[in-house]
This record gives C-alpha cells, sequence and structure tokens, in this order.
C-alpha cells in the first residue's frame, strides 16, 4: 500500500446551470485545485478527466485534451468512461500512475453537462449506460433499472417505501447547509411519499435529479508532497474497482452488486483495513435504493440489513456510520461525469476538517468513496484516511 496524497481538490456548485459547458466546468472546478494545493498547471504531468455523454449533450468528444486544454495544461491527457463511475475511475488512474512512478503530480476530475436537454433527452442518453441489445431495445431507463432491483430487494428481504424515503429525508437534511448541493432544503416523510411517482416504488425524492457540475483533485506523489511542502492532509490508501455483467438478466440476482463486492474487497486490501475501520461514507445513491445496495456491498450491513440503516438513525450525520454527509447524489445532484471525484472533493473537506459537516465528525480518520457505473455494471471504490 503506498499511499498517494490529495494535495488539492475542487469542486463547482452541482445543479442547473444550462449555460454552461464542460470544459468551463471543468476549468473552474481544476483551478479551485490548483489553488488549494498550492501548485500550477505547470506541475502537472499528466490529466485523467471523466465525463460519459459529451457526444450526446454537447456534440463534443476527444475531450480528454479540451480538458487538459480547459486546466491549462499540454501534459498527456485521456479522457475515461464508465458511465456514472467515470472519473471515480479517473481518479483511481491517477492513483495508479503515482504508485507506478511514472508520475508525480496527476490532476483527475470530470465535468457533465445535462439540463441543457430536456429530462426525456436526458434520459434517453442515459439509459445508453445500460445493454443496447437487450435493454435499452426493451425500452429500460435508469429509474426504471433501479425500481426493478429494487422491487427484487423487496421481495427477497422485505423493507418499505417508508425505509427509502429515511434515506432521502436523510441525503437533503446533510445538504441543507451545502452550498455546493443542488438542494438545500430539508423534506418529510409526507413529500416523499405524496411526490408524483417516477417508477414504482420510486417517486420524485427516491432519484437523484439532472445536474452540471465539474470537478478535480491533484494527487501527488509522496516525495513531491515532501519536497515542496505541500503538507496535505488527507491521502488515497486503497483502491479497488470490479465490473459485473451488463444486463440486469444476466446476474445472479438483481438485489445484490457484486461488482461493488469485489471493489471494496480490493481496496481494503490494499488499504489493510475492513469495512469496521470506516468512520464515513460517500456512497453512490443515484436512487435511494441504491444507497442500501452500496451500504451492504460494501459489508457495512449484511444483505437485507442496509434496508433500515437510515430509518433507525444509524447513518444520519449523529448515527454510528455517517453516508453521505455532502448531501449525496441524491440531494447534492449528480453529474455523472464529475460525481466519482465530486465525492472524493467532498471526504476530503470532511476528513481535514474545512466542510460545513465536518465537525460533526470531528474524529474520522477513515473514509471511503463508492462510485458505480449503470446498475453497478462497474464501480470504483477509493479509501482516504487522514496523514498522520
Ligand atoms: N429531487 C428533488 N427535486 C427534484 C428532482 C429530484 N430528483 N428532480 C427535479 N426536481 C424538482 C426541480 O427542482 C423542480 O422544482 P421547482 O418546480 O421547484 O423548480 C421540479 O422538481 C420539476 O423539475 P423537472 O426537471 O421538470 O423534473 P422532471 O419531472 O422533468 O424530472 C426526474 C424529474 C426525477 C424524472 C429526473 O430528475 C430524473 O430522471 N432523475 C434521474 C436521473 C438519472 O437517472 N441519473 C442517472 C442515475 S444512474
Amino acid at each position: 500500500m503506498t499511499r498517494v496524497p490529495i494535495a488539492g481538490v475542487g469542486m463547482t456548485a452541482f445543479g442547473r446551470q444550462s449555460e454552461r459547458t464542460s470544459r468551463d466546468l471543468f476549468a473552474e472546478a481544476a483551478s479551485e485545485a490548483y489553488d488549494d494545493a498550492g501548485l500550477a498547471p505547470e506541475d502537472v504531468d499528466e490529466v485523467f478527466y471523466g465525463n460519459f455523454m459529451g457526444e450526446i449533450a454537447e456534440r463534443q468528444g476527444h475531450s480528454g485534451p479540451l480538458a487538459a486544454e480547459a486546466a491549462g495544461v499540454t501534459a498527456p491527457a485521456t479522457r475515461v468512461e464508465s458511465a456514472c463511475a467515470s472519473s471515480g475511475v479517473a481518479v483511481r488512474h491517477g492513483v495508479n500512475r503515482i504508485r507506478s512512478g511514472e508520475a508525480d503530480v496527476v490532476l483527475v476530475g470530470g465535468a457533465e453537462r445535462m439540463t441543457n436537454l430536456s429530462t426525456a433527452e436526458g434520459t434517453a442518453g442515459l439509459a445508453t449506460a445500460a445493454d443496447a441489445l437487450w435493454e435499452i431495445k426493451a425500452g429500460v431507463t435508469f429509474p426504471g433499472a433501479y425500481s426493478l432491483m429494487a422491487n427484487r430487494y423487496f421481495h427477497e428481504y422485505g423493507g418499505t417505501r417508508e425505509d427509502l424515503a429515511h434515506i432521502a429525508i436523510k441525503n437533503h437534511d446533510n445538504a441543507l447547509e451545502n452550498d455546493l448541493a443542488q438542494f438545500q432544503r430539508s423534506i418529510d416523510i409526507d413529500d416523499v411519499l405524496t411526490a408524483p411517482t417516477v417508477c414504482s416504488p420510486f417517486g420524485l425524492y427516491d432519484c437523484s435529479p439532472m445536474s452540471d457540475g465539474g470537478s478535480a483533485a491533484l494527487l501527488v506523489s509522496e516525495a513531491v508532497a515532501e519536497d515542496r511542502g505541500l503538507g496535505p492532509d488527507v491521502a488515497i490508501v486503497g483502491s479497488g474497482q470490479s465490473s459485473d455483467r451488463m444486463a440486469l438478466q444476466d446476474r445472479a440476482s438483481m438485489a445484490r452488486t457484486p461488482a461493488a463486492e469485489r471493489a471494496a474487497e480490493t481496496a481494503y486490501g490494499d488499504a489493510g483495513i475492513g469495512p469496521d475501520d470506516v468512520d464515513i461514507a460517500e456512497v453512490h445513491d443515484c436512487f435511494t435504493a441504491a444507497e442500501v445496495f452500496a451500504i451492504e456491498a460494501l459489508g457495512f450491513y449484511e444483505a437485507g440489513e442496509g434496508i433500515a440503516a437510515a430509518r433507525r438513525g444509524e447513518t444520519t450525520i449523529d448515527g454510528e456510520l455517517p453516508i453521505n454527509l455532502s448531501g449525496g447524489l441524491k440531494a447534492k445532484g449528480h453529474p455523472v461525469g464529475a460525481t466519482g471525484c465530486g465525492q472524493i472533493s467532498e471526504l476530503t473537506k470532511l476528513l481535514r476538517g474545512d466542510h460545513v459537516n465536518s465537525p460533526a465528525v470531528a474524529d474520522a480518520e477513515m473514509g471511503l468513496t463508492h462510485n458505480a457505473g449503470g446498475t453497478v455494471a462497474s464501480c470504483v471504490v477509493n479509501v482516504l484516511e487522514v496523514m498522520g
């Protein structure tokens, strides 16, 4: 396990800013990361940039060099695409590059522009993260696919819509004071249960929104951190990634996410820790039920036990294992290509003490991000620790 210090992070506000391009959003996030790190574009050895649907939303491909240009860099730049896990995977590529010794400073991150599309266009664009032959042809959308998984979970393990509602309420509460979050308003159980149905069992508040946003982080080698006196407070100490059959019907169970289990196992092994060592986590709650799949796959809960965790107050800000203190995808927003590195940005701030919710978790030393692509056909888990 080689530690990879996070020298700086940056994130735009997530939300509806449809007039802004992805390159503009990434430029803002990268500029903030430079300032945070005390580094300059000339210091960057390589760029990994996450973006999912640039071709659909902006008619823009080849966005690796475009992101580098936005960040003022001419170093090698590669676009990473893994649907909603694009920038989480970009972070992992940066970690690997530094660990291999091939680079000392890597700019990672991502951006997505979504709200310039109508909801119908955005839904069709997002659906390309499913299997074109077997799922898209049959009309599957992401709210539809995750509702199939949620209904299967209810069938196998039980649970109710009210249990899911408590996840939405928790994540909206966590975002209340987060200026970067798309929704800074609290909701109650009635709001959730009486909201328009999107796809049963999900109503409006069970879904993450369409969002625009950018995120960035500067990863450095320990040698550079020391030589340049960067003094980062947090490092990535473990990383894992895995894949699963793309189409839901090809999986052994629609109520489990084994790609996340495998990614977590690798990340825990890499960090030399287990689930019990994690103090806080940012997980991929694109739908309320997805948070349940995540906390079970990560080993925080046995199968069938995660559904009521928020309702019991165990994953709330004052609970034993606070989940999604940023507001999660549900309330912070979900500009898909920016989400994974956005989790890294928020978790870094939470751990080093400069996030609005840091005071509630002042003793937290170990955090984890879980970032999933599609219906968890891809998943990346990164483990972060306060540097001693
Ligand atoms: N949670 C809370 N409020 C939301 C919301 C959400 N997910 N989505 C939209 N809203 C609010 C808007 O802010 C707006 O409020 P206002 O009237 O006070 O301004 C209102 O609901 C209507 O917004 P609109 O954008 O017209 O909603 P919509 O009905 O077109 O779309 C969803 C709502 C849930 C269908 C859409 O956000 C969606 O498809 N989400 C899922 C995205 C997705 O699949 N991501 C990939 C996951 S793998």
